[in-house]
């Protein structure tokens, strides 16, 4: 049944441009109704693979399937099914908001003026629809950019950075957006570097760098692991050397002037007692703010 394949699928994906290789052995699976979010820092190989999925350009090695069918072989089946948004929309600033849903919806070969009034609806600019795109904000622009990839009604959306050169007020509109799509039962593929957009939305991130996957997880599972706690004392670098004495401590730095460490089975309580017991009497133990972006320059810390 085609209703149980997934969404989004890459399998061993490749590009190599020259001998730089964007995308390196990518195996990725995203299911039917998540929104799921693609982090990677500039250059990661996000929209190479983005690219790649659209069928605009072809792999190197390995495939990419869409709603369980192979793309490059089957984009007459494919792609009326996905809406997509690559890097800045291309839209035409001398025409409205609406004049250019009705063109991009003719190159998709016609699209009824219902469904273009409903798309309106959707991206809030009904009341802005006969004005000139270049008087558009961009906050406007990007909504509109997304209301032409929601003209055919897909199932599932790729978008490149959708909250780029978007203002706070902008991106909390995108992201509701993002989201209401999704409640209807819309997969939604999204890329970004800006991860506390996507730590708010996404149920599940995979991380990239260099082309490659370096992590796949949902993002309680990323939020919830093991924090680091930071501790002031007299004396840090002495209780340094006897925290990396622990199994536990192994990690333990002193950071603007703080110990960070872990706690003895993550508990805070068991790493105030060490403290005490060793003679090293805390002025503050905190429990640290750990966020994706903390994850994410863990985890892509070399660029
Ligand atoms: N047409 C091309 N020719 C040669 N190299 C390319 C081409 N497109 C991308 N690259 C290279 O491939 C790598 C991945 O680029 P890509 O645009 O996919 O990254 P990205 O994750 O989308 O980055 P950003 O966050 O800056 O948009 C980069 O090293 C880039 O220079
Ligand atoms: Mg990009």
């Amino acid at each position: 049944m085609i209703g149980a394949q997934p969404a989004f699928r890459a399998i061993g994906l490749s590009k190599a441009y020259g001998k730089r290789l964007a995308v390196d052995r990518l195996d990725l699976q995203v299911d039917r109704g998540e929104l799921f979010g693609f982090l990677g820092p500039n250059g990661a190989g996000k929209t190479t693979t983005i690219r790649m999925a659209l069928g605009l350009i072809a792999p190197t090695n390995g495939t990419v399937e869409i709603l369980g069918a192979e793309v490059r072989h089957n984009r007459s089946k494919v792609l009326p099914r996905v809406g997509a948004l690559v890097e800045s929309p291309a839209l035409y600033g001398y025409l409205s908001g609406r004049n250019n849903l009705r063109v991009f919806g003719d190159l998709l070969g016609g699209v009824p003026e219902k469904r273009i009034d409903e798309v309106l609806e959707i991206i809030s600019l009904t009341g802005r629809d006969k004005d000139k795109v270049k008087t558009y904000s961009m906050g406007m622009k990007q909504r509109l950019g997304l209301g032409v990839a929601l003209l055919n009604n897909p199932d599932l959306l790729i978008l490149d950075e959708p909250a780029n050169g978007l203002d706070p007020a902008g991106i909390v509109e995108m992201r509701d957006l993002l989201r209401s799509l999704a409640a209807e039962g819309k997969t939604v593929f999204i890329s970004s570097h800006v991860l506390s957009e996507v730590q708010q939305i996404c149920t599940r991130v995979a991380i990239i760098n260099h082309g490659k996957l370096i992590r796949l997880a949902p993002v309680h599972e990323l939020l919830d692991a093991p924090g680091e706690f930071e501790i002031k004392v007299d004396s840090p670098d002495a209780l340094v050397v006897a925290l990396r004495l622990q199994p536990w401590g192994q990690e333990a730095r002193v950071e603007h002037g703080l110990v960070i460490t872990r706690a003895p089975q993550g508990r805070g309580r068991d790493l105030i007692a060490f403290l005490v017991q060793n003679g090293h009497q805390p002025d503050s133990v905190g429990e640290r703010q750990r966020d994706l972006e903390d994850i994410f320059l863990s985890l892509t810390g070399d660029s």
